[in-house]
């Protein structure tokens, strides 16, 4: 549990840190928040995570009267008062508390809520998951038509790996009207087909463009593999040679089952695990 959460310019012990009930956060969602890896203490690909809460931040035309290049150093600080090593930052951005109202407050009355909160997790335990793999689920994809922008409006992801976890797997995969698989509830979806392919969804506005998608596609080039962003259907990855799903708090994590489907015979497939094995060599490290 975090000690200390930062809550608009106050680190606040945890049962102090509290939102307005009229943040618009909890009213609207009207919210963007990003989940950065902490791994020794170092951040993980820091800077590309910030450059898409900006562009989240654009594409909701939330102005924040805060600089935006403050957040590394109450990144930092959040994480140093929680003695983290290894886990997560968590930073939300809202566009502020205001009476309720469809129609934006005005920016220079209602200043943006910044929140940060930083977790551990044990990587022992995730490595060890990863070399049993996890089952997935099929599940539709009922999110609004903007998941490319990381919103705090997640209640069909949270519906969706609900449903995931009461059938025994850890993830959902969703798919759209035409059988494809778009992303996962909360990671990118991924499988390698037989020729050795490592396929994955375009990053329309159909999918979050992952910052450990973006890594992996990087790594598939230093390993010479092939790879192709292009969709792929519920059909095709119950053939796939590999699955697996790729997201900051997991990494690179082998799917060894789609439904009823096992994929590599139930076993973690070695290209997923060679690139889990070799993702932070080629990562932006922050110190
Ligand atoms: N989610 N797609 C969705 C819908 C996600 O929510 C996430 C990450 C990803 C992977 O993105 P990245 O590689 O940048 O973490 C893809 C975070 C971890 C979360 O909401 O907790």
């Amino acid at each position: 549990m975090s000690r200390t959460i930062y809550v608009n310019g106050c680190y606040q012990p945890y049962n102090n840190a509290l939102l307005h009930v009229e943040d618009r956060a909890t009213l609207f969602a009207d919210a963007v928040y990003e989940v950065v890896e902490i791994k020794a203490g170092n951040l993980v690909d820091q800077d590309a995570h910030l450059e898409r809460l900006e562009r989240s931040l654009n594409e909701i035309k939330l102005v924040t009267d805060f600089a935006l290049h403050t957040i590394p150093f109450i990144i930092r600080e959040t994480i140093r008062r929680n003695r983290v090593k290894n886990g997560y930052v968590y930073i939300q951005v809202s566009r502020g508390c205001a009476q309720r109202d469809f129609v934006f407050p005005k920016t220079n009355e209602t200043p943006a809520t910044l929140i940060i909160f930083a977790r551990s997790k044990n990587p022992l335990k995730l490595d060890k998951k990863s070399k049993k793999g996890i089952k997935v689920i099929t599940h539709p994809d009922l999110r609004w038509k903007r998941p490319d922008i990381k919103t705090t409006g997640l209640l069909a992801s949270v519906l969706a790996r609900q449903t995931a976890i009461e059938q025994g797997a850890e993830e959902a995969w969703l798919y759209n009207k035409d059988k494809i698989i778009t992303e996962g509830a909360a990671s990118n979806a991924w499988i390698v087909n037989n020729q050795n392919e490592l396929i994955t969804h375009p990053a329309n506005q159909s999918i979050l463009k992952g910052i450990t998608r973006e890594g992996v596609m990087q790594l598939a080039k230093e390993l010479n593999l092939k790879f192709s962003e292009r969709p792929f259907s519920i059909e095709e990855a119950k053939e796939a040679k590999e699955a697996f799903i790729t997201a900051a708090t997991n990494l690179v994590m082998p799917v060894t089952q789609i439904d009823e489907k096992t994929v590599n015979d139930g076993k973690s497939g070695p290209i997923s695990l060679k690139l889990r094995e070799i993702f932070h060599e080629f990562a932006q490290i922050s110190h």
